[in-house]
Parts: C-alpha cells; structure tokens; sequence
C-alpha cells in the first residue's frame, strides 16, 4: 500500500503547471479505434487510469507509443476481443470501449466497468441508447453481450444528463446510419472536446455542450491530433490549497471559464483571487466567509470538486451547507476530517459544516479519488504530521502529484508500506 506522509501549516508559493483532463482523455483514448489510422493526443495526463487504458488498448492489439505527453494510438492491426473482468474492474471509463467496439465491429463482449465507490453508478442510460441504435444486450453474471447488425441512428431522451451515457451515445452514433439526437446530454467541457477530436477524425456532431447533441454518421473516420483539454479538477484542487494555504500560488495552463461556478463561489466568500483566462493566482485568507452549495451537472458546482471544497469551508467563518445531488456515497472523507479536528455532521445529502476550526494532523484513510484530495488538502493546512493510507485512488487522477506539490513548498513523502 502507498501511504503520504505530510507535514502541514507550510505556506505554499510558486506556480503549479496543470495537466491534461482525466476525463476527457479517458474518452478521447477509446473513441481513437473507431478509426483504423493513427491518432496523436497530445497534453495526455500522467495518471494510473490512463496506463489502465493502454493496457486495454494493448490487449486488444493497438499499438500505443508515447512521448512526455503524448500518446500515438495505431489500431490497424486491432482484434475485438472480449475485455476481462481484470481490465474492465479496474476503472469506469472502460465502459467507452463498450460503445467503441460496438460502433466498429457491431459486437462488443465486456464485464461491468469499475470505478470509484461513490455510489451506485449504473450504466442503464448507456445501454438504453445502445438499444434505441438497434443493438441487442444480453447480461449473464456481469457479463454484457451486445451486438447489432446494424446500428441506425434514433432520438433518444437520457434520464438525467449522465456523462458517461452522453460519451458512449456520441461514440456509438458516429458509425451509425443517419441522425442520433440526445436530448438531456451532459454538456460537460470533457464531451466539447470529445465531439471535437471526433470531429478532426471526420465525425459530424454538432451541439456539444448543450443540452441537445446531433450526429450524423459517416462511414468512416480518420486519424487525427488533437491536444487534451486541461483538467478543470485538478486546477480546482489547486486553486482551494491555493485558498488554504498559498502565498502568491498560480495555478497555470487553465481555461477558468471551466471553472466559473468554483471561483465564482470563491469570490463570494471573500476568497483572494486574481483572476485570469488561463491562471489564477491565489492568496490564503483567515477572514473567509461560509457559503451554501449544491452540486450539479456542467455549468453547475462539480461533484467532483464538492470533496476539496468541504475542507476549504472548514475554515470559513459560520455555517456552510453542502447538498451532494449526483453520487450518494461521496461523504466518506468526513469522520476523518472531523478526526482532524472539522465539525461536520452529515444529514442524508447535506453536511452542515460549523467554520472556524483549526485542524490538526491525524492518521486517515483515502476511501476513493476525491475524499484523498479533500484530506490531502486538509493534511497541507492542519497543524502537525498527517499519515494518509490508500493514496493509489488519489494517484488515480493527479499527475505528478508529490513533485508538484514539493516544487510549491509542501512537505510531502510518498512511501510504500
Ligand atoms: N446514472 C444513472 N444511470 C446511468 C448513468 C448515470 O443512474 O446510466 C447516474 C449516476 O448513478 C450518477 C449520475 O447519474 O448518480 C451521474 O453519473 P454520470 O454518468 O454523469 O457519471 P460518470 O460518467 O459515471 C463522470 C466522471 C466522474 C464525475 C461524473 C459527474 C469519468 C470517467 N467520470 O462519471 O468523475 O464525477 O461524470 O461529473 O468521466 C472523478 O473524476 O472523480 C469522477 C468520479
């Protein structure tokens, strides 16, 4: 097991260089065997999910060369076969290769995809536009057998704007035959730069980003390049220790517009920041104020940013509320935080969090990707030592996570126990 050891109350200064989105790339990486050509993605993020990805990717015999950064994915020589579970379990983003596969070769075997236990993640909206585009599913001990003889382009009306749904129906239409509209489509940045890439590679959708998404099926499609986006998250992550603990932090090579309703709350609370396209440069401030949030999908609060944020509102002035409205299990970093000295107490979705603490370091737990950061944060602020077991779910999604940090003044070791 790899463990952070933290030393905390260090100010932090510098300028933190943010990588490429997570969760763009692991929908970009899966949509780039629709082609038979070369894709070259570039500002790829460093992360385990994605080395998962490649693994896939190998097995499936795609050839996957990279650069510092960058990745060139060569399928000319890639078989359909099924995904085991060993693969599938391990992230949640494996689930694209469900509508990758199918979309090529109108069969696709796969187990149900992993991913962070957050909830209770479902992927029925996913399998409900695979059957409107004319697929049959069959389901035998997590196992899903889905084919097609052929896919025709439907209008589907998603449940709730599921992410994952609105990548695997722009993944799976692009191969079909005529038009797909998605009604309810998440219209998170990361499915804007999914429906670009596929779009370089010769893919016609339009509306990426709204609510309603077209697509128009072409028989074929090209390799192309195409830059990662930058991870809305970890900038986010930065910016709240920027708010903890900085002294002059910049959190560089962003597109604040993608992070509009975190500053914006920030602002509100009295937050010291300087605002610009592409960096924030973040100032600590005892006098911060408590403020309520309520997280949804893009342009809403992130969920996945409602975790680091909650260790921010520790130490704000009064009563903050926070309503979690996507996952149901995204409150396991509290016991911890209030072992570490927060007062918070959780009522189904809302926590109360009673501001004003002063944390001090304690051992805890990462229970999944998001409830590390939120104590990694709370370790970088508290007083004294911090032992954090479990840190593969944070390595999950933060590139270059302890060489950051230590370039900014963090007092920081990773071990393996
Ligand atoms: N949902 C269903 N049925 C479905 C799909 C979703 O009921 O078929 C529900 C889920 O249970 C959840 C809500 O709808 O309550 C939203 O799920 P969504 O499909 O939007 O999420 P996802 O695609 O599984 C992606 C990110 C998550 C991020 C969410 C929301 C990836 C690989 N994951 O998940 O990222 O929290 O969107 O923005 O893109 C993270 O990075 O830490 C992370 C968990």
């Amino acid at each position: 097991m790899k463990i952070l050891e933290v030393d905390g109350n260090y100010p932090l200064t510098g300028t933190v260089r943010i990588g490429g989105a997570k969760n763009s790339a692991v929908a970009l990486i899966p949509a780039c065997i629709l082609s038979d050509n070369k894709t070259t993605l570039t500002n790829v993020p460093d992360i385990t999910d994605i080395y998962v990805l490649k693994d896939i990717l190998e097995y499936l015999d795609v050839k996957v060369s990279e650069a510092s950064g960058s990745l060139v994915i060569d399928p000319a020589l890639m078989i359909n076969k099924e995904i085991p579970d060993d693969l599938s379990n391990r992230l949640r983003a494996s689930y694209y290769f469900m509508a990758s596969l199918l979309a090529k070769y109108k069969h696709v075997r796969m187990h149900f995809p992993g991913g962070c236990q957050i909830g209770s993640r479902p992927i029925d909206q996913t399998l409900k536009v695979f059957e409107k585009l004319g697929a049959t599913i069959e389901e035998k001990d997590c196992v899903f057998d889905i084919q097609a003889k052929e896919l025709i382009g439907n209008e589907i009306t998603l449940d709730m704007p599921s992410v994952g749904a609105t990548v695997n129906g722009i993944i799976v239409a692009t191969l079909a035959k005529g038009d797909t509209i998605i009604h309810n489509a998440a219209r998170e940045p990361e499915i804007v730069d999914l429906a670009e890439m596929l779009n370089k590679m010769g893919a016609k959708i339009t509306g990426a980003g709204n609510s309603t998404v077209k697509i128009t099926g072409v028989e074929k499609l090209d390799g192309c390049f195409h830059n990662v986006i930058p991870d809305r998250i970890e900038a986010g992550t930065y910016i709240i220790l920027g708010a903890l603990m900085g002294n002059y932090l910049c959190v560089e090579n962003i597109i604040t517009e993608h992070l509009k309703s975190l500053l914006d709350k920030m602002v509100d609370m009295g937050c010291d920041l300087e605002i610009n396209a592409d960096s924030v440069i973040v100032n600590a401030n005892d006098n911060i104020v408590a403020t309520d949030v309520k997280t949804a999908g893009y342009p809403g609060f992130p969920t996945d940013l409602q975790q680091p944020f909650v260790t921010l509102l520790i130490g704000a002035k009064g009563k903050s509320t926070v309503t979690e409205n996507i996952y149901e299990n995204r409150f396991m970093n509290i016991p911890y935080l209030n072992k570490m000295g927060a007062n918070i107490s959780i009522k189904e979705r809302t926590l109360s969090i009673l501001g004003g603490n002063v944390l001090h370091g304690e051992e805890v737990e990462a229970t999944d990707l998001r409830a590390g950061a939120s104590l990694l944060l709370a370790a970088l602020k508290a007083k004294g030592h911090t032992t954090i077991k479990n840190v593969d779910y944070i390595l999950r999604g933060y590139e270059d996570l302890i060489e950051k940090l230590t370039s900014i003044g963090a007092k920081i070791e990773l071990k393996e126990i």
